[in-house]
């Protein structure tokens, strides 16, 4: 199932995308006792992440298990570090417990953060890929998403979970991502895309001609799963069919 929703602002796309998510980890908590979510780095989970924080006593976080799809290579106490990020606006005010935060280990050297946390993710899932519950992602003004950049080594990893990668123009450059097929594994991919300057590579993205490696979100589609954009309108604003 492939959707796409576009909400008013960027505080009503926070909150749907907060139902989505706790009705999500409900109904994966009931039927196999966990709900396995890779969080994602950058400014537009901020606001879902705090509407999250404020159900802390709706939502059993419990058996919820905290992932990245991706990290800067940075100290985990660092400003750029998106286990920082996600720590402050949601796990330092929910239950989840400390073991079942999965934080991709920057403090190593780029090869063996992604070393250890394929480890960490082959421990946790098994068969041949890891199927997420739930894997968050955003989208940059250059049609990235996680650290999978436009005509980076990454793109072409295809026999591994995870992988480093350098980020180009950006100032935390050496990144570790999960690769496209672990992402494709995943049961649910949800995009939450804000703001207006993502209105022209959105475009480009969902309506435009298939070009994945200048636009690698285009590589995203779970092959047995679910692909959901959650946009606000100042992003919508030139897709060409309004859903
Ligand atoms: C990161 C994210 C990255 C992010 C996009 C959008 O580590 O920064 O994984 O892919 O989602 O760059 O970032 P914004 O939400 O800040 O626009």
């Amino acid at each position: 199932m492939n959707a796409v929703r576009i909400y008013p602002n960027s505080e009503s796309l926070a909150v749907a995308a907060a139902d989505f998510i706790a009705e999500l980890a409900a109904k994966s908590i009931a039927a196999r006792g966990m709900f396995s979510i890779a969080l994602s780095g950058g400014s537009t989970p901020r606001a879902l992440y705090g509407v999250l924080a404020a159900r802390a006593d709706q939502i059993e976080w419990s058996r919820w298990h905290c992932f990245w799809g991706d990290e800067r290579c940075v100290p985990p106490d660092h400003e750029d570090s998106c286990y920082r990020m996600a720590r402050e606006t949601l796990l330092d005010h929910v239950s989840v417990s400390a073991v079942n935060v999965h934080r991709i280990r920057c403090e190593l050297s780029p090869s063996e953060a992604a070393h250890s946390y394929e480890q960490e993710l082959r421990a946790f899932f098994a068969g041949e890929w890891p199927r997420f519950d739930l894997i968050l992602l955003g989208m940059g003004e250059d049609g990235h998403t996680a650290s999978l950049f436009p005509n980076t080594p990454a793109l072409d990893v295809h026999d591994a979970w995870v992988t480093a990668n350098i980020a180009p123009s950006v100032k935390q450059p050496n990144r570790i991502t999960l690769t496209i097929p672990a992402i494709n594994a995943a049961a649910n991919a949800l995009f939450l895309v804000s703001g207006s300057s993502k209105a022209a590579p959105l475009h480009q993205v969902i309506d435009g001609p298939r070009s994945p490696r200048q636009l690698p979100a285009q590589f995203i589609q779970p092959a047995a799963g679910s692909l959901i954009w959650m946009i606000d309108q100042p992003a919508a604003a030139l897709l060409e069919s309004k859903r």
